[in-house]
Formats: C-alpha cells, structure tokens, sequence
C-alpha cells in the first residue's frame, strides 16, 4: 500500500462538468473540451501511489495540472471524480470535520508565494500552522524554534519577514511546515522563484532535511534538474494527463513520447560533456607487482572495496573487489590472476546519457579506457549525475 494512492482523478473547472467528464472519457482533449463545452480540464485520469518516504516529483509545463492536482490531494480543491487515499483512508470520503483534522495532522504545504505575514516575526510566522492547530504556547515556541533551526534560521527569531532575502523567506516557510511535523509535505514549485544558487542550496537544505525526518514528499517542478536532483520517481504532467512515470533512468532514457522526449532533449544537450571531461584520476591503482597484501592495504589506506589493475604501460586489465582479495590471502589455490574481473568501460567521447546508463546499476567507477587500451581516467556516479543535472536546463 502506498502513502498516497490517486486512482483516476479528474478536476474539471466549469459549469458543465459532468458532461465534460464524460467527453474526456470518450477520448475528447483537453481543447476540445474547452471549445465543444466550456470547461477547462485541469487533471484529467490521473492515476499514481507515492511509497512511504519517498520524494515523488511532478513535473510539467505551466498549466499542465500539477498544482490543481497536488491541491486535490488535501482537498483544497474539490476533485470532479476519482478517489485519493491516505494510508488507506479515503480523503473524499470525509466531511469538513474530518477533513480539517486531517489535513492539519498529515499535511505540511509550501508553496512558490510563501505568503509570510510582514507584521510577525520570523518565529510568529513559523508558528502559524501551530496556531491553527490550537497547540499551546510554550510548545508552539518551542517546535517552531527547533523548525527554524532545522532550515538554518537560528538567531532570526525576532526579525520580520522584509529583513530576509528571498531564500530565507522562503525557508521560513519551510519552517512553518516543518513546525507541524507532518507526515507529508506538500510542495508546489517552493523554489521556482528564487535565483539560482540560492534554489541550489535551498534544494541540499531540503535532501538533508528528508534525510533526517523521513518524510514524505510530494514536490512539484516545472525544471527537470530540480527533479532529477529531488525526484525517487517523476511523473510528467501534459495538458492534465500523467503521462509517464519512472525513475531518474527511465525518464532520462525511456522517453515515452515527444513532450518527454523534449523534456529530456534539454538534459541531451549535455552531449557536449563528455566521458573526458568529467573523469577523474583513480586515487590508487594496482599494478603487475603488487600482490593481493598490497592490494588490501592500497584499499584500506584509501578507503575503497575496489581497484583497478594497470599493466606497468597503464594498459587496462580489470578490477578486483576487495572480497576477493581476502579470498586469495586466506586460500592458496587461488591466485591473484583469478580475481581480476572485466567491467564495462567507457570511451573518453561517451555523452552523459551514455555514461549514465552504463553506470546506473554499478557500484563501482567505471573505467575510462583509449584505443591502445590505456587507462585515462575514471568515471563515478555522483560526477554523472551532477553534471545531467546541471546542464539539463529546462525553460519554461
Ligand atoms: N480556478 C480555476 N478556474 C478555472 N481554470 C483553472 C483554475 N485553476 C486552474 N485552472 C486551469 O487548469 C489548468 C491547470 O492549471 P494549473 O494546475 O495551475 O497548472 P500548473 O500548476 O501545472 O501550471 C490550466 O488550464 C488552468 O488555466
Ligand atoms: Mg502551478
């Protein structure tokens, strides 16, 4: 069961809804729709499940449904037709009540227009949702001063709102949710209008903070960096509909149609990087005279549970797994010829998506290998994705 399981949700603005929904049913889109009846989809058959704490990126154009979609799953606004549950609980099936209990127990929301009131002070403004959920006043200082401390505003406690620049607004009002301690955390393009190297920080601040709280977190993005650097899982939004939902690996190499396909264009860009550029050199390598005991020490001394093995001209041989080498030392049968084991290797001209399928299920660098063979460099997972991450620029 999923944290949040959406089943074939529809939200239809307009006079003529139901006939609407029944258009869209018959295969009608979005425009005519519009045209034939009037109304304006704004998400139309969405189906998906957020796993327990996981971070599920959305991700679409402007005015593809991600914000009315992410408002209808706490109900701030009222789905056409469908069914939103919540650890099994079916959120449309409650009354007002119900729903306002609810939401303020499981649900943090933070949106792009932090809307911080200018008249309270950083900690009253992060107090707010407490205030609401009637906590009282020792306890609300005191989980809002834990909540700035946690986005890095401590000290800030008694200034307003206009004295901060606009991340630290912003962080405030990550704090406000935080405050809550909810068990999911809504977030509709909270980053979007913050400039660049501050959005980079506030996007670290976020992963670390997931780290810690293990939380739950619906985010929504119009910027494909911000999703590949977030995102477990993506689901891309068109014109209402879902239309494909995977992880980083699939999004970036299983396009489904032409608008991922743009989408993912914008990250192919980055061809222009290229296995060379993004190597590095192996802090330790092994050569012909080294023995399975220098071996161990070379991995222990650096820190790694695998080397590469040169010839003494730098030709490429293969990896040994640090496993093995404690085998060779505690068995004589084997020798340390055996264990040298063949990995896939890149070329110094293989584009990031090249780099990225090869290495997504390795738990070790790949190797980065010339005509004559020779080792140049290696490649690791993390320069990989950094880099698709920072050159996959997508404009609205
Ligand atoms: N209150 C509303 N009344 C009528 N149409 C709306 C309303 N809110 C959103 N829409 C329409 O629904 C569609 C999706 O909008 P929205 O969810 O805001 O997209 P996004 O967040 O992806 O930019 C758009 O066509 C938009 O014009
Ligand atoms: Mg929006």
């Amino acid at each position: 069961m999923g944290k949040i399981e959406v089943r074939n949700l529809y939200k239809i603005f307009g006079n003529k809804r139901q006939k609407a929904l029944e258009m869209l049913k018959n295969g009608y889109t979005k425009q005519e729709v519009l045209k034939k009846n009037n109304s304006t989809v704004g998400v139309d058959d969405a189906s998906f499940e957020v796993e327990d704490g996981e971070i599920f990126v959305i991700m679409g154009l402007s005015g593809s449904g991600k914000s009315t979609l992410i408002r209808c799953v706490n109900r701030l606004i009222e789905p056409t037709a469908g069914s939103i549950k919540v650890d099994g609980q079916e959120v449309l099936g409650f009354d007002k009540k119900e729903l306002r209990e609810f939401r303020e127990k499981e649900f943090g929301m933070v949106f792009q227009n932090f809307a911080l009131l200018p008249h309270r002070t950083v900690l009253e403004n992060a107090m707010f949702g407490l205030e609401i959920q009637k906590v009282e006043k020792q306890q609300r200082i005191k989980r809002s001063k834990e909540a700035l401390n946690a986005v890095g505003l401590d000290g800030w406690e008694d200034q307003y709102p206009e004295q901060l620049s606009g991340g630290m607004q912003q962080r405030v009002g990550l704090a406000r949710a935080l405050a809550v301690d909810p068990e999911i955390l809504l977030m509709d393009e909270p980053f979007s209008a913050l400039d660049p190297l501050i959005k980079k920080e506030m996007q670290s601040k976020l992963l670390d903070l997931y780290e810690e709280m293990e939380r739950t977190i619906l985010f929504i993005t119009h910027d494909l960096d911000e999703a590949l650097k977030l995102g477990d899982r993506i689901a891309i939004m068109k014109e209402g509909k879902i239309i494909q939902i995977g992880d980083h690996e699939e999004i970036l190499t299983e396009a489904t149609n032409d608008y991922v396909e743009n989408f993912v264009e914008d990250v192919n860009r980055s061809r222009v990087l290229t296995a060379k550029d993004i190597m590095t050199k192996a802090i330790a390598l092994l050569y012909p005279q080294d023995g399975p005991r220098t071996a161990l020490h070379k991995m222990k001394k650096n820190n790694l549970n695998s080397l590469f093995v040169v010839n003494k001209d730098k030709k490429y041989r293969g990896i040994v797994y640090i496993e093995d080498v404690v085998d060779v030392i505690n068995n004589d049968e084997l020798e340390f010829e055996d264990i040298i084991k063949n990995i896939t290797k890149a070329d110094p001209e293989d584009n990031l998506r090249k780099l990225f399928a090869d290495i997504a299920d390795l738990n070790v660098p790949l190797p980065v290998t010339d005509e004559d063979d020779k080792l140049l460099g290696i490649i690791v997972k993390t320069n990989v994705l950094a880099n698709l991450a920072s050159e996959g620029k997508f404009d609205q």
